[in-house]
């Protein structure tokens, strides 16, 4: 079969490593979040349905913290990549730290931060940037609670035929800081062209995906490098 794959598309799939840097938590790591919290307290629609204000307390936190971080060495290499690349990010992530680094393609397929919704409608959205809590009482037109636009766990995930169709057709893949236990996010990687060039960089990873090269180590040291020589050359240094 002849390859579909665009030689100057790039996707660059992340997780909650590239912001680790910026200061921000990581899920699963030994200071990680959910070895501080009980997800199923926090992250599911049956927390929001038992204690809604213990819910929002959690994501009203991380709101504050991804408000005060900045964007780290590697969000800005990813930035820089448009130079020369059609460039799409997918990100598991809810901070917008790679939308503050200059991407202008930005996939989140489990929700944003900076935006609360309808407890019982998917639209509209209702900015709350810079920070700003969303409070118990906080309520849209149709009398419902706001909830934080975040996917929970038994929730469907965003976008995502749309991000199969970009891995699909890109000619280089990288992907960063992500643990890749979380489904079906972590599929959408399986729909990666058998051609393209394709390179994980993260810290610790259990299983590396067939056809994918292992890069371990920091995001902010190892994505720049990376994006250097792909804009200096087309090939990812060593
Ligand atoms: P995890 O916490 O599961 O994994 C973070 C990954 O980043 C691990 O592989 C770490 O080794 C790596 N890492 C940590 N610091 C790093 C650094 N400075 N540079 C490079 N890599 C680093 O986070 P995710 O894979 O993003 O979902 O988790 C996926 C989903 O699980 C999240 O989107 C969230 C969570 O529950 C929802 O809340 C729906």
């Amino acid at each position: 079969m002849l390859s579909q794959t665009n030689p100057k598309k790039i996707v660059v799939f992340t997780g909650a490593g590239i912001s680790a840097e910026s200061g921000l938590q990581t899920f699963r790591d030994s200071d990680g979040l959910w070895n501080n919290y009980q997800l199923e307290e926090v992250a599911t629609p049956k927390a929001w349905a038992i204690h809604p204000e213990v819910v929002l307390a959690f994501y009203n936190e991380r709101r504050k913290q991804a408000f005060e971080a900045q964007p780290n060495a590697a969000h800005k290499a990813v930035a820089k990549l448009e130079e020369q690349y059609e460039v799409i990010v997918i990100t598991q992530n809810v901070d917008d730290l790679h939308e503050r680094a200059g991407s202008t393609q930005v996939i989140h397929v489990h929700g944003e931060l900076k935006y609360a919704r309808s407890s019982k409608y998917d639209s509209p959205l209702f900015l709350y940037d810079k920070g700003k809590a969303i409070q118990f009482g906080d309520i849209c037109d149709n009398g419902s609670q706001l909830r934080p636009h975040i996917v929970w766990f038994g929730e469907h995930i965003h976008h995502y035929e749309l991000s199969k169709k970009h891995l699909e057709t890109a000619s280089k893949i990288l992907v960063v800081g992500t643990s890749l236990l979380v489904y079906p996010a972590a599929h959408i990687l399986e729909g990666a062209s058998i051609d393209a060039e394709k390179i994980i960089v993260t810290q610790q990873l259990d299983k590396t995906p067939p056809g994918y090269e292992l890069r371990k180590g920091n995001a902010a040291a190892l994505v720049p490098n990376i994006v250097d020589g792909w804009l200096n050359n087309g090939k990812a240094a060593i």
